[in-house]
């Protein structure tokens, strides 16, 4: 494969969910950074947790005094098992990240379980220009331009959440009970960050999957896809190279007369592939998602998926009988992923038309995380990280210049254990290594207060999922781990206040 417009995951959907309006903004772009997982979140939404809705009058700039409009920020509220305001009973809350609010409340299962052991209230608030939260009232409007963009900022969401919680706790009288942060992927870094912002807000964080150094040159830029090449290779070397051999084989028969309708067949799309491409994006998509949801369990997290995803991919490649084509094997393991229960008559480029494009502009604003593919290391083609495609591709789609590092600057992360050691306390950040967005965040403990929990076989937050049955021992253990390092977040915040009111 020549230079890369290769891979970065799930161009192809915004490509192609744009087609049709050819002047619309964004306009149609090239490629993009591998994503969380927020996407998903207009999808499967069961859950029979009880929660009522609300909405909160939010200020659209908090670091002007502009005259703005405001906008309606909605937040998931359960008051169930608080122990109210004279007993200090805490507030569990989520930072919302990059999707429909209820989504994330239906995954993150663990907050809904523990909020009884502690008397606790929970709130689910929603990202601002994700699911309801529009500013200018409609979603069409809030997207229009880089002006109309410029204010989905971390920052301000951060500002959102600690001007909220300020005044739900005037409301509720609540002002002294404690507050602990909750956050997977972009909103694991939210709850890190926020507890680092705005200490005397939150007591502190439980950052799960949450890649704060994926940035600048802090992890090399290899690291996310070796990771997912790795969780491959563990399963299989067979699996590996037919995987790594598939994308030579793709360009090359992309170009052959005919070859795109072959390719169209071969892999049963539903209608007639452009490039191959776009093949080898859905490709790399599948690969990196199921690294993400790599759990040991079978879970309808991102698609229906057995459990231990890849290993299943793997056994399929494999077991294609000898003589069995590069392109045939790649096509049996895919369908591990888009196609598991067997069902889907033919496959789809065009799905998932809307809800992701804010991912994009902030990847192409503050989220400036670089990405490469090495030769050695990784089953996907080889690419470099260059900075300046990034920027082309930026100013053609959002008409907006990135700030690669300004994140850093504004939250820090390089010499992150040395800055943090002294400084700051209560996070943890908990891992599983087959998550590739690992590979971004803290692996070691940065003080006897911001601790890394890890595991050597967990994916994508899975801590924050609801237990199951199925929980290996280790996850058991990380979770009762989190839990015992909150109730000691909370016990000495309960101490000083007693301090206090007998000194
Ligand atoms: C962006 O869109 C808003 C809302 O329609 C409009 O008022 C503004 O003039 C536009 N700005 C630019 C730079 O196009
Ligand atoms: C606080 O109370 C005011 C007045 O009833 C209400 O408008 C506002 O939405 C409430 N804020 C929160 C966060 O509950
Ligand atoms: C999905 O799986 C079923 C059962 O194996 C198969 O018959 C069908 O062709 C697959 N769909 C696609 C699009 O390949
Ligand atoms: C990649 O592998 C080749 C052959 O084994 C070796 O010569 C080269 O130094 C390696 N490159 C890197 C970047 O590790």
């Amino acid at each position: 494969m020549a230079t890369p417009p290769f891979p970065l995951v799930l161009s192809f959907l915004i490509l192609l969910s744009l087609s049709s309006s050819a002047n619309s903004y964004p306009p149609r772009s090239s490629k993009h950074a591998p994503r969380f997982l927020g996407k998903f979140s207009h999808l499967h939404q069961p859950t029979d947790q009880k929660y009522e809705t609300r909405y909160f009058e939010q200020r659209l700039d908090h670091f002007s005094f502009a005259d703005l409009p405001s906008f309606r920020q909605k937040y998931l509220i359960n008051t169930q098992h608080w122990l109210g305001p004279s007993r200090l009973g805490p507030i569990l809350f989520y930072c919302g990240n990059e999707g429909n609010i209820e989504w994330f409340a239906a995954n993150t299962g663990f907050v809904w379980e523990i909020a009884p052991r502690f008397g606790a209230m929970i709130i689910f608030p929603e990202h601002r220009y994700y699911g309801e939260s529009m500013p200018y009232g409609s979603r069409e409007i809030a997207y229009k331009n880089a002006s109309t963009l410029s204010y989905l900022t971390a920052e301000q969401a951060l500002a959102d959440y600690a001007v909220f919680i300020t005044e739900l706790k005037r409301n509720l009288s609540a002002q002294a009970c404690p507050v602990v942060l909750f956050g997977g992927s972009y909103g694991g870094m939210l709850a890190a960050w926020m507890r680092l912002k705005y200490p005397h807000i939150a007591i502190g964080a439980l950052a799960s999957s949450a890649p704060v150094l994926q940035f600048e040159d802090i992890v090399p830029p290899e690291t996310y896809y070796d990771i997912v090449s790795n969780d491959f290779r563990r399963e299989s070397i067979s699996c590996f190279n037919t995987i790594k051999e598939s994308w030579d084989i793709i360009a090359s028969k992309g170009e052959e007369n005919d070859g795109l309708n072959q390719l169209t067949k071969a892999f049963h799309f539903c209608r007639k592939l452009d490039s191959s491409e776009d093949l080898s994006d859905w490709l790399d998509s599948a690969y990196s998602y199921l690294a993400m949801a790599d759990y040991p369990y079978p879970a309808d997290f991102l698609m229906p998926l057995p459990g231990n995803p890849i290993k299943e991919l793997c056994r399929r490649i494999d077991s294609c009988p000898d003589g069995t084509s590069t392109l045939q094997r790649v096509y049996e393991g895919v369908n591990v992923y888009y196609n598991y229960t067997g069902t889907v008559d033919c496959f789809n480029l065009d799905d998932d038309p809307h809800g992701m494009i804010g991912w994009d502009w902030q990847a192409c604003t503050e989220m400036v995380m670089p990405f490469a593919s090495s030769k050695n290391t990784s089953m996907f083609p080889e690419f470099e990280y260059n900075y300046a495609d990034d920027e082309e591709r930026c100013l053609k789609d959002y008409n907006v210049k990135p700030r690669p590092t300004w994140i850093s600057t504004e939250f820090g992360g390089h010499d992150f254990k040395n800055v943090l050691k002294k400084f700051g306390s209560n996070i943890i950040f908990s891992n599983g290594l087959l998550d590739p967005w690992s590979g971004g965040s803290v692996l070691e403990d940065v003080s006897e207060t911001i601790v890394a929990l890890v595991t050597e076989k967990g994916a994508h937050h899975l801590d924050l999922r609801a237990a199951t049955d199925e929980d290996p021992d280790w996850l058991v253990d990380q979770r009762e781990s989190e839990v015992k390092l909150i109730k000691k977040w909370l016990q000495e915040y309960y101490d000083n206040k007693r301090a206090t009111f007998t000194a």
